[in-house]
């Protein structure tokens, strides 16, 4: 990330450079009479000049080989045939995708085009998408194959997980032990999934020595804890009863967890690593402050859980993880947490159903990272911070949340947040026919699993002094607003 961060910099820089040099020949081309291909000190904008370096800092991350998206723009062959579709998605702004209303927050990983990166795409289309010189031609970025970090240890699924070509797929879960004999602090996680094309996310959790989570689940067999009756629709219509005495009981740092359902254990001290899914990307935990990392004790197990979805065709899957680890005990622990509400219930129809959830900070802690969480009729998200002050604050204000697109908001610097301070979620679902993803507006929609179930997440990372213990940082909260 922080390399990202520089080398955008320098684009910029080279950027702003280049464009001051366009207006001066924009202006002894206007007083010639001519306006054509008003960018480019050479007069046209080509692809070595112009636009590759555009897409070097802001595309090839994802539009690569092997990577999330489904063309590669590294060489001007491979982009050519794109031309007029970039002029059209930058245009429009679907690409490159970032979702987070620009009044709110400052972020590390934004990914957003200037205007005059926007204007020089889409005059190279219009001119014809030339090549230009190659001295122009800027040296092209070195990629690590496959992996984005350069992990220390990897960690697969055992043994690869068929999907077959149609139906539904329960979350399957797989505990994959660590076997690590020692404490492990992680600076940097990264999950590649074997087969992309039914991948829809995986999360991998870690779980602790005598943590009762998934303990009925055999070490590196598929497991699916709860198989739910399905109606017509696929929507589950009957869910094993929650063990609310145990989940009351539990700790703080999983207050607002999903609530285990029966069979599943305890979720107290299982903490998210990291995920997968299109827009996220490697998660380095040193990033936003140096010295900082993950927490994975000896003896540790990984969870992964896993949603395919079949697309027509048999296929199979072996998803890995990759981390590397800091090379001495650090000074701050990164942790994931989440401001999560289960008790919604929207109405058929309902095109703006709202909900809240919150936390209570109990320790003074940093926010570094920000990732809503909802399925097909998710609408909007907001993040506020109330502080004990009384003051309130805007975080992350995501205006048209698209499900496709999984982000992770990384706070550009890390946000102070003082002992008390509440981070209080909003949410709106859209259960009406107008949203184009909606399966089906004529039903009742409550928590689950499944993309036509929905969830409310408002998942969050801050970074603590490495001795606090996250149960005494994350406290449960009643929403300020009214509970639904
Ligand atoms: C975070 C990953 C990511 C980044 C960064 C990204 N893309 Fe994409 N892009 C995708 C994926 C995935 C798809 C295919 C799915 C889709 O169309 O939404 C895609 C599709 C496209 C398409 C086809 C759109 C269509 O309507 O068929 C174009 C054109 C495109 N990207 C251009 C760009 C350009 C130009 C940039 C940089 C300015 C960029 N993308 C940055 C992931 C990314």
């Amino acid at each position: 990330m922080l390399e990202w961060a520089a080398f955008d910099g320098l684009i910029c820089g080279q950027y702003r450079a280049f464009m001051e040099g366009c207006m001066r020949k924009l202006m002894l081309m206007l007083s010639c009479g001519t306006l054509a291909a008003a960018a480019g000190t050479s007069g046209t904008v080509t692809f070595n000049k112009d636009v590759l370096p555009i897409l070097q800092s802001n595309c090839q991350s994802c539009h690569r080989p092997g990577e999330v998206a489904p063309m590669s723009f590294l060489t001007y062959q491979e982009t050519r045939p794109w031309a007029k579709a970039i002029k059209a998605a930058v245009l429009s702004k679907k690409m490159p995708p970032w979702f987070a209303d620009g009044k709110y927050g400052h972020f590390q990983n934004e990914r957003r085009l200037t205007e005059a990166q926007t204007k020089a795409l889409a005059s190279w289309a219009d001119n014809g998408a030339p090549e230009g010189e190659a001295k122009d031609k800027p040296a092209s970025l070195s990629f690590t194959e496959g992996w984005n970090i350069k992990p220390d240890v990897t960690i697969e699924m055992p043994t690869p997980f068929e999907v077959p070509p149609s139906g539904i797929i329960e979350y399957q879960y797989i505990v994959v032990p660590t076997h690590f004999d020692k404490d492990v602090w992680v600076t940097a996680a990264e999950v590649r999934p074997g087969n992309r094309t039914v991948m829809h996310h995986v999360i991998i959790y870690v779980r602790p020595p005598g943590s009762t989570y998934l303990a009925n689940a055999k070490p590196g067999v598929p497991f699916v804890p709860v198989t739910f009756e399905r109606d017509a629709n696929g929507a589950a219509i009957r869910r094993a009863p929650q063990q609310a005495p145990q989940a009351a009981a539990q700790g703080a740092q999983q207050a607002n967890a999903p609530r285990p359902q029966q069979g599943v254990g305890s979720m107290a001290g299982v903490e998210l690593l990291t995920a997968y899914a299109p827009g996220l990307q490697a998660q380095h935990f040193d990033a936003p402050i140096a010295d900082a990392a993950k927490f994975v004790p000896a003896g540790s197990d990984f969870v992964f859980q896993l949603h395919y979805t079949t697309n027509g065709k048999a296929a199979t899957d072996q998803t890995k993880i990759g981390l590397t680890f800091a090379s001495k005990p650090p000074k701050y622990r990164y942790f994931t947490s989440n401001a999560t509400q289960q008790g919604f219930e929207i109405p058929p129809n309902d095109p703006n159903y709202e909900s809240h959830s919150a936390v209570v900070i109990n320790e003074p802690a940093q926010l570094v990272w920000l990732m809503p969480h909802m399925h097909v009729r998710g609408k909007d998200f907001l993040y506020e911070a109330a502080y004990p002050t009384g003051e309130t604050e805007t975080l992350l204000s995501v205006p048209r949340y698209d499900f496709n697109w999984q982000l992770g908001y990384e706070e550009a610097k890390p946000l102070p947040l003082p002992k008390g301070t509440r981070i209080e979620c909003t949410a709106h679902h859209d259960n009406s026919a107008n949203n184009p993803y909606n399966p089906n507006p004529n039903v009742t929609v409550r928590w689950g699993d499944q993309t036509w179930e929905e969830m409310m997440m408002g998942f969050f990372a801050v970074v603590v002094d490495a001795g606090v213990k996250p149960q005494d940082v994350i406290g449960r909260a009643a929403p300020r607003k009214p509970a639904l």
